[in-house]
């Protein structure tokens, strides 16, 4: 069963008085099996956040279709999915705690909110932070509590943009120990990298768009034919489908 099904969607941002319209997306589709860990990938500007924003109708697609769970994105569906943006939009006068509580509360969730908030900023090593300002924050600090928003309210459903941008080697072994515990606990993972090693060691299954184009949507195994090491047998497809690197 697939969780995320997406199909036909074309993305076409306005120009301006001096700017041409420029599609970005073109026939985006691929489908995210559930309870796995699905990598998607492509270098910077070739449309992952653009495609991310799209499945939660924060950008309008010219046309598509996106199914969570079979069905189109509502409430119910809503309440399932964690979602971490690329650049999370933070009241900096909130504490830790606080934030925490609003996306709780964003999300309908309902249960032990002190526990959940606990649990979740133990397991992001925040738990220092809990009573402390987000503007007092490091970025790493920052991309941290952006993560445990996502989290929280343990959806079965998680979609990551970048969540491992910006962090020091400690953070990003943090965060891909969350993944796997994520994946163990039975939720379907989408996360977004430029970087192949990133999924590497936790992907099953990869989408890799290019110039808003999707090249591959299926098993990370199909990759490694060649290789053994992922980032060149992406390179090898990449040399054999689009003709050379840019
Ligand atoms: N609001 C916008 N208006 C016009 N063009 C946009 C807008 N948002 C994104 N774009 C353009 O769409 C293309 C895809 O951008 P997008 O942010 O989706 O890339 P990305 O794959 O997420 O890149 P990165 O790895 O740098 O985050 C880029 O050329 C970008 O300049
Ligand atoms: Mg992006």
């Amino acid at each position: 069963m697939n969780l995320v099904e997406v199909s036909g969607l074309d993305k076409t941002f306005k120009g301006g008085l001096f700017e041409k319209s420029r599609q970005v997306l073109f026939d985006v589709r691929f489908a995210l099996p559930a309870g796995e860990t699905c990598g998607f990938v492509g270098g910077n500007g070739q449309g992952k956040t653009t495609t991310i924003k799209c499945l939660f109708g924060f950008i309008r697609p010219d046309r598509g279709e996106i199914r969570f769970f079979g069905r189109p994105l509502g409430p119910r569906e809503k309440k399932r999915i964690g979602y971490m943006p690329e650049r999370p939009y933070l009241y900096e006068f909130l504490t830790g705690r606080e934030f925490l509580r609003l996306h709780w509360s964003l999300v309908g969730a309902s249960g032990d909110f002190p526990a959940a908030c606990e649990s979740i900023l133990r397991r992001v090593d925040l738990s220092h932070a809990v009573d402390k300002r987000l503007r007092s924050y490091s970025k790493g600090m920052l991309q941290r509590i952006g993560l445990a928003q996502a989290l929280i309210h343990s959806p079965d459903l998680l979609i990551l943009d970048e969540p491992m941008s910006g962090l020091d080697p400690d953070g990003r072994l943090l965060v891909k120990e969350i993944l796997r515990e994520e994946k163990a606990r039975g939720a379907t993972i989408f996360f977004s990298s430029h970087l192949l090693q990133d999924m590497d060691e936790l992907c099953t299954h990869l989408t890799v768009i290019e110039a808003g184009r999707i090249l591959h949507d299926g098993a990370v195994a199909s990759f490694r034919n060649e290789h053994p090491d992922l980032e060149k047998a992406f390179r090898a497809w990449r040399l054999k489908h689009r003709g050379g690197l840019p």
